[in-house]
């Protein structure tokens, strides 16, 4: 039978939020007009792409973007990623000064750049330097009351899950709430993720634990939620052109049935506010370019979309994209009410088509 029964009050610290689905930080994705589009549309809570402790690198354009709030929805959480607790701590009160207002720290990220340089999952290889970040962050968070949360792998390798061991003595160091990805560093993104080691976290702790990791359907979603223990759900590359995901699984989770798909003309809708905001964002040619790849998300398991998708590629202004993406979902209106979705898995296969 069909029951689910969310925690009473969802919190990071002091900081309440609207509910348990939240957005994953992704590099190249999460930027600030797609957390906010997640927000509209049902995460309760959305964290920053990774900001680098190099301080050499914070003037950057690229970084300075990553540090931009302006019209945020509360709160701001900000991913911070490096190697030496000074300079992270320094990063924190570097972003809490740009309106950070909850500092996630990275331990969950594979990327050779991050790891390379020993950030990343890549500290969960060294406990010691993992908890010395982890206290000196603390520290710098403390007296502006910004909690403190971490985003781990299950451990390095298989045979090295330690993520129990970090996660207890991250909560006893003072951090607000751990989330788990159910890989190891060592897996990258293959395999399936794997929910014992998350099941084994929750129970180790008092603070909320956060289950990651191919969360791509509202039954997936309770699955997980059922098999953890979890507090929470987080959820990334499935929410990569369907981003009202997070109002499906909660819909699901409320009433046991699903949600229908959006109207055509809604997601259109969507569609071309969210290209608006990455244009003010990015300006013209940063924002055309970089708005391709969420425009080859959306459109990709709807009907002809491979070769729109193509299409896309040849147009270089945002004005020849608004147009384009308005004038090929008012086509597809004329042929379907709601989107003719095809489930997309995290891998990015077509499952079944749900017309
Ligand atoms: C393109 C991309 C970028 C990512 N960037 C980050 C990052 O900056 N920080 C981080 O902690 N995790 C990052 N991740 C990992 C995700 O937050 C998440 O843990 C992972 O994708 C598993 O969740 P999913 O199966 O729901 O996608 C990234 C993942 C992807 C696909």
């Amino acid at each position: 039978m069909f029951s689910y029964r969310p925690p009473p009050v969802m919190r990071i610290g002091s900081i309440d939020l609207p509910n348990n689905l939240f957005a994953a930080p992704m590099a190249g994705v999460t930027d600030r007009p797609f957390r906010q589009l997640c927000k509209r549309l049902g995460a309760g809570y959305a964290v920053s792409e990774m900001v680098t402790s190099r301080r050499e690198l914070w003037a950057s354009l690229k970084t300075s973007r990553r540090a931009n709030h302006d019209g945020e929805v509360a709160p701001i959480a900000v991913q911070i990623a490096g190697t030496d607790a000074a300079m992270m701590a320094e990063a924190a009160a570097y972003n809490i000064d740009r309106g950070a207002q909850i500092i996630d720290i990275n331990m969950g990220c594979p990327a050779k750049k991050v790891c390379s340089k020993w950030a990343g999952s890549a500290l969960m290889q060294d406990e010691p330097l993992a908890l010395a970040i982890v206290d000196a962050v603390v520290a710098a968070c403390a007296p502006h009351g910004v909690p403190v949360t971490l985003k781990m792998r299950t451990g390095w390798c298989r045979e090295e899950r330690n993520a129990v061991r970090i996660a207890r003595a991250a909560e006893s160091a003072g951090v607000a709430m751990v989330t788990v990805h159910g890989r190891t560093r060592e897996q990258g993104y293959g395999g399936d993720a794997e929910y014992e080691t998350i099941a084994a976290v929750k129970a180790a702790l008092t603070i909320p634990v956060v289950a990651n990791g191919d969360i791509d359907t509202p039954h997936k979603a309770l699955e997980v939620l059922r098999a953890t223990g979890a507090d929470a759900l987080m959820i990334g590359r499935a929410a990569q052109g369907r981003p009202w995901i997070f109002r499906e699984i909660a819909h699901f989770l409320a009433s046991g049935t699903p949600l229908a798909p959006p109207s055509v003309l809604q997601a259109r809708q969507w569609m071309l506010e969210h290209l608006g905001d990455h244009y003010s964002l990015y300006g013209e040619q940063a924002g055309v370019r970089t708005a391709r790849k969420h425009i080859g998300w959306a459109v990709r398991s709807l009907p002809g979309g491979e070769a729109f998708r193509a299409h896309m590629n040849t147009l270089e202004s945002c004005a020849s994209q608004l147009s384009a993406v308005s004038l090929w979902f008012d086509a597809l209106a004329d042929r379907y009410e709601r989107l003719p979705l095809c489930e997309v898995a995290a891998n990015d296969d077509l499952v079944s088509l749900r017309a």
